[in-house]
């Protein structure tokens, strides 16, 4: 790509970017939310046109005007955010979008160059399932074959990650290697330096739509790609203050809940929770923490037990009621669920507390406040947009999390119930979010931190609950030894009895 720029209503969102991808080599793209390299690969993927610049691949001057043209040039895009069709099964998803559909028998032929892809690549994948019933991981695999089977010499992975697991994220690096070792070449987008440092050769970094630093992982180290991004050195552990817990805040006691396919997700947990606290839920994804954050902040319906926020029961009451008892809650699928796309920022800003006296009288909305308080969730979070009166769908994806982030944290919560909160977030961003969710404990709300990334449980959450197939294996204290068996734990071959008083239940 050569001297790219483009801009949105006068801001650059790129400018004059000279990128390079040779053959069977991965490139790293990094930089802070809303540095542009989304809209760069929406350039290459031919979604967007460059004001200015040229692409070129094996030295020809290309025009690539749709992503069909795209295709046919060999290039392959995995995007940020899921593309499938939520209600079609897998292999109607690939046949979707695949460029030389036969004419005869098109479901078998498709099938059968899924299945030889399959082999090479190591992929397991069960073709006829709906795709709104396959993990996060195996959507991004659907995606990732889509590509391939479309002859992607050159695959663009958007921030594929961000919402895997940690075994899913393995083993998608390892499909990765087996790409590369195949003469792929890879444009990969993370915000995590792990990844970037474990699979790249080389790595580019954007910062406000400019190319500010180019290097070899073999040469630099994470903390060395952090300063490039931010510009100053990033915290990657935060000294956290010791604190005794206050009063009583939130008790679950004994809930029972159904997921999505009908069968039990959460069985039978209690525990609870105090002021000045920050209590972490770790596990491996898909074993009740989706279903049990959505209990307690009223979205999924409680079978049996009771949840009580302080004195005040709030089993199955509505989301909004639960909220107006203290409860914000910051859900997994924020661009799903925490957003409405087509409205203005403002709006977004205040979705959940229109009705509060603060923002509207009678039937109509203070517009003035509600814009004013938008601008400071901007500014405090630092979400960059070139104003307010901007369609949220405009935004970066990580700019979108902050500004959901700041909506339900600014008010400060008595309770926050926080999935993933660093999810798409770049490392200032997130050391941001943590050290924020620090201070909330100190002024005395109290967190449930649902995570995967134990780096994150273990720096921020006084207390940890390891939850496995829908039960809590234990509740240990964060400096509590027997932690180091945390693996087992996850993996249900080791439950510790709770000896606390505090985690004793009523
Ligand atoms: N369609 C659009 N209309 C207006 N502005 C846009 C549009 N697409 C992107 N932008 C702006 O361009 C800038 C770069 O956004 P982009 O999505 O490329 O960032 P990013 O580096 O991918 O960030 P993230 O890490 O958060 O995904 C942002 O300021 C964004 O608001
Ligand atoms: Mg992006």
């Amino acid at each position: 790509m050569v001297n790219i720029c483009k801009s949105f209503h006068g801001v650059h969102a790129n400018k004059d970017i000279n990128l390079q991808v040779n053959s069977g080599e991965i490139l790293g793209l990094l930089g802070e939310n809303g540095a542009g390299k989304t809209t760069l690969m929406n350039i290459l993927y031919g979604l967007y046109q460059p004001d200015y610049g040229k692409i070129l691949i094996n030295g020809k001057p290309i025009k690539i005007t749709n992503p069909v043209e795209s295709i046919n040039h060999g290039i392959g895009m995995v995007h940020q955010h899921f593309m499938l069709v939520q209600n079609h099964s897998v292999i109607e998803n690939i046949a979707l979008g695949y460029k030389d559909t036969p004419f005869f028998f098109p479901k078998i032929k498709i099938r059968e160059r899924v299945k030889e892809f399959s082999r090479q690549f190591d992929f397991r994948m069960d073709l006829d399932q709906k795709v709104w019933q396959l993990s996060a991981g195996e959507q991004q695999r659907v995606e990732i074959i889509k590509a391939l089977l479309n002859g992607a010499d050159l695959l663009i992975l958007d921030e594929p990650t961000s919402v895997l697991t940690p075994q899913e994220i393995q083993e998608l690096i390892d499909i990765l290697r087996r790409m590369k070792a195949d003469g792929h070449s890879m444009i990969f987008i993370s915000h995590k330096l792990d990844e970037i440092m474990d699979i790249c050769d080389r790595v580019t970094v954007l910062q406000k739509g400019q190319i500010v630093g180019e290097a070899d992982t073999a040469d630099t180290d994470k903390k060395g790609l952090a300063r490039m991004m931010v510009g100053r050195d990033v915290v990657f552990n935060i000294d956290k203050e010791k604190m005794d817990k206050g009063d009583q805040v939130l008790s679950v006691q004994d809930i029972h809940v159904t997921g999505d396919k009908g069968l039990p997700a959460v069985k039978g947990v209690s525990f609870n929770l105090y002021k000045n606290e920050i209590f972490g839920i770790a596990g491996v994804a898909g074993n009740g923490q989706r279903e049990l954050a959505e209990a307690i902040t009223g979205i999924r319906k409680i079978d049996t037990g009771r949840v009580m926020v302080k004195d005040q029961e709030i089993t199955n009451m509505s989301p909004r009621k639960i909220y107006d008892y203290g409860v914000s809650h910051v859900p997994e699928e924020r661009i799903r669920f925490g957003i409405a796309p087509g409205l203005f920022l403002y709006d977004n800003a205040i979705l959940k507390q229109h009705h509060l006296k603060k923002f509207s009288k009678r039937y109509f909305l203070k517009y003035g406040q509600v814009k004013n308080h938008a601008k400071t969730i901007i500014s405090d979070f630092r979400v960059s947009t070139h104003s307010i009166n901007n369609q949220i769908r405009n935004l970066s994806g990580g700019n979108i999390q902050k500004l959901i982030l700041g909506r339900e944290i600014s008010e400060q919560p008595e309770l926050l119930v926080a999935s993933h909160p660093t999810y798409g977030l770049d490392v200032g961003a997130t050391e941001f979010l943590r050290e924020h969710l620090l201070a909330l404990r100190k002024q005395g709300s109290t967190v449930l931190l649902f995570s995967e990334d134990l780096e994150e449980i273990f720096e921020l959450c006084d207390r940890v609950a390891v939850i496995f197939d829908g039960e809590f294996m234990g509740i240990l204290d964060a400096d509590d030894d027997r932690l180091c068996d945390i693996g087992m734990m996850m993996a249900g071959s080791k439950r510790i009895k709770d000896d606390t008083p505090a985690n004793n239940q009523v």
